[in-house]
Order: structure tokens, then sequence, then C-alpha cells
């Protein structure tokens, strides 16, 4: 039994405090949020204690691991304090805001000697996962053209809307279109150079984003992330994989939100040279439950996250900022 401490009650603690309920090896014991009516909220559905202070968490022998679902810029520090008290972390995406805090925070958990994972959402989508599987089988052949779209409305229901804010969430670029930069760098690795163009809001973010991504070698990969359409709209992400020998596409929109996601439309299918067009069965598995789950296993078999390695969020993390370097400066950025 792997036994957490929960910081942050907020739109994505509550989605995982889902899923650790549903998780027989995972118990939270203890929660933190600064808003004690979330706090309590989320203590009293898994049968965990309300602790006021973080430190107070950090100090508890009865705690293994701490996940951090805090807002971005509070991660590096929590996740180094964390270390500090020999707990396990796992941390919501991305990483963090920079790569000082990244390598900061790389450093305090292998000192301490902890396993340590950034939840990288879309490593455990079983529809990406099933792409994924495909291209590293080499069933279709090399990648050539990737392309990938995240299309939501603008979280104004964060906290204190430290997500709207360029200094504490980043806007889009680092907060949404992360998703699909790590997507491609897990397929394809690091891109040789980056170029963005998008549209900033009023509050100095870049809400818009399009990125391409220079692969060499005839590869080459392209994301597009918008915090701009309105509430109405449904929330979607798609990829689309062209092969030497085939193309692999999923398409997924949900109802007016992605809790109210319709089923029938969201596929995942496979086009192959020859002429065959198929739609592979993959486990109706929640994302963030395959996620969680994975990490309380890695710490019960004392064996380091492979799926996605620190170094791997920093790289991910590496090219959002280069994407916002070129966004700013209207350059190509090398990698
Ligand atoms: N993997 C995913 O799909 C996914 C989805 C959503 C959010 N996220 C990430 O999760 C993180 C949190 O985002 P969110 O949408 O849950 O934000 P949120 O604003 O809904 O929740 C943040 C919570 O932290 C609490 N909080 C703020 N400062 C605190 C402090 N100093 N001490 C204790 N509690 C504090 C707030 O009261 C709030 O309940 C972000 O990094 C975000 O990018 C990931």
């Amino acid at each position: 039994m792997v036994r957490i401490g929960l910081l942050g009650c907020g739109f994505i603690g509550k989605v995982h405090a889902k899923a650790y309920a549903q998780i027989p090896d995972a118990k939270v014991v203890a929660v933190v949020d600064r808003d004690s009516g979330r706090a309590k909220e989320v203590a009293e559905e898994l049968g965990a204690e309300v602790v006021p202070v973080v430190d107070d968490l950090l100090s508890r022998q009865d705690i293994d691991m701490v996940d951090v679902c805090l807002p971005t810029y509070l991660h590096a520090d929590h996740v180094i304090a964390a270390a500090r008290a020999r707990k396990h972390v796992l941390c919501e995406k991305p990483m963090a805001l920079s790569l000082e805090q990244a390598d900061a925070m790389i450093e305090a958990t292998e000192q301490a000697g902890v396993a340590f994972m950034v939840g990288h959402t879309l490593r455990f989508w079983p529809e990406y996962v099933a792409i994924k599987d495909l291209v590293s089988r080499g069933e279709l052949g090399k990648p050539v053209a990737v392309a990938a779209t995240r299309l939501g409305t603008a979280p104004t229901w964060s906290w204190d809307r430290w997500l709207l804010d360029p200094e504490r969430g980043g806007g889009a670029v680092p907060d949404l279109h992360i998703h699909d930069i790590d997507y491609i760098a897990w397929l394809l690795g690091k891109p040789r150079s980056v170029m963005a163009r998008g549209v900033r809001s009023a509050n100095g973010c870049w809400d818009h984003v399009f990125t391409t991504l220079d692969y060499g070698d005839g590869a080459a990969a392209f994301a597009e992330g918008t915090f701009l359409v309105p509430p109405s709209f449904p929330f979607t992400m798609t990829f689309r994989a062209i092969c030497e020998n085939g193309t692999a596409e999923f398409v997924f929109r949900s109802g007016v939100n992605i809790e109210a996601r319709a089923e029938s439309g969201n596929t995942l299918t496979v086009y192959r040279k020859e002429g065959t067009v198929t739609h592979p069965e993959v486990a109706k598995e929640d994302a963030y439950k395959a996620e969680l789950e994975y990490f309380v296993r890695c710490i019960e078999e004392g064996r380091r996250p492979e799926i996605t390695t620190p170094g791997d969020a920093r790289l991910s993390l590496e090219i959002v900022l280069a994407a916002v370097r070129s966004l700013e400066s209207g350059d190509v950025v090398r990698m």
C-alpha cells in the first residue's frame, strides 16, 4: 500500500482523488488546500485527513508519496520540499515554468533518491498509447508528418485566475500545448528547431499557438493549441501520424466540456498503405487512473518510472519554452 499526501484539491486534484479511490494499492491519507472547503470535500470523499499546512503533511511518517496538484508556479518549491522530506513525488504538468526550476527539481529528487514523475497524461491515454505502440513496433513505418490539435476554452475556473497570469500559469503554451509537444517528443524525440506563431491575449499570454517542429531527415511535426474558443465549443483534441506505410488518426470531441464527452465519433482509425482501414480496440481506461496507478506500482516495486522520466518532462518544457521564444522573436529557434 502506498500512502499519499495530496497537495491541491482544485480541478486536477479532484480528478486525481477520484482516480486514487479506484486504485486498490493507493490510499490518500492527508490533503492540503488553502481553501479549507475544497480540502474538506476531498478528504471526506477519500476518508483522509485535512492538514492545514504543507510542512506538517511533509513531516508525517505515514506518507510515502506526495502528489503536487498545485498551480504551476508552485510546483518547483513543493517538489523540492517533498524530496527533501524523502517522499516520492508525482507532479502535475507542466513540470515548471523555467529550466532552472526543472533542473533544481531533478537534482533534489535525485539527491534524495526518490521516484519523481511529471503527469504527462497523454502517455497513458489509451488511443495515444495505441498510436505510440504502432509506431514503436514499426507497423506503419517511419512517421514523416505528424499533426496535433488541442482546442479548449480559457480555464477561468482556476483559483485566483492564476492560469491566465503570464507569471504564474503562462497561458495556453506551457499549460495546454505542452500535452501535444510532450507526445510528439515521445514519438519523435528532440526536434532540430521550433518555429511558432500565435495570438497574444490582453493579459500578455500567448493563448493561440501554431508550432512547427523540424526533425530533419524528411520528418516534421505541427501542433495547434488554443484557449480562445468560447465555452460552448466542445473540447477537441486530434492527432494524426502520417507514416511511410500508413496513417493513424485519433479524433476526440467532447460534449460541452471534457467531462461531458460524447462517446460516439471519438475514434482511432488506422489507414494502411495496402488499403485496409481499421479501428483498433483500445482499453476504455481512464488515463489519469492509469498514470497514477503506474507511479504507485513503480514505488511498490522500487523502480524508477520509465514511461515518462524527469528528463522527458524537462525536454517537453524546453521545447515549449523555445516555442515561446519563437513567438516573442518571430525567429526559428534551434534546439
Ligand atoms: N494533466 C492534465 O490533464 C491537467 C489538467 C488540468 C490541470 N493540470 C495541471 O494541474 C495543476 C493545477 O491545475 P488546476 O486546474 O487543478 O488548478 P486549480 O486552480 O483548479 O487548483 C489549484 C488548487 O490549489 C490550491 N492552492 C493554491 N495555492 C495553494 C497553496 N499555496 N497551498 C495550498 N493550496 C493551494 C487552490 O486553492 C486550488 O484548489 C496545474 O499545473 C495544471 O497545469 C493538469
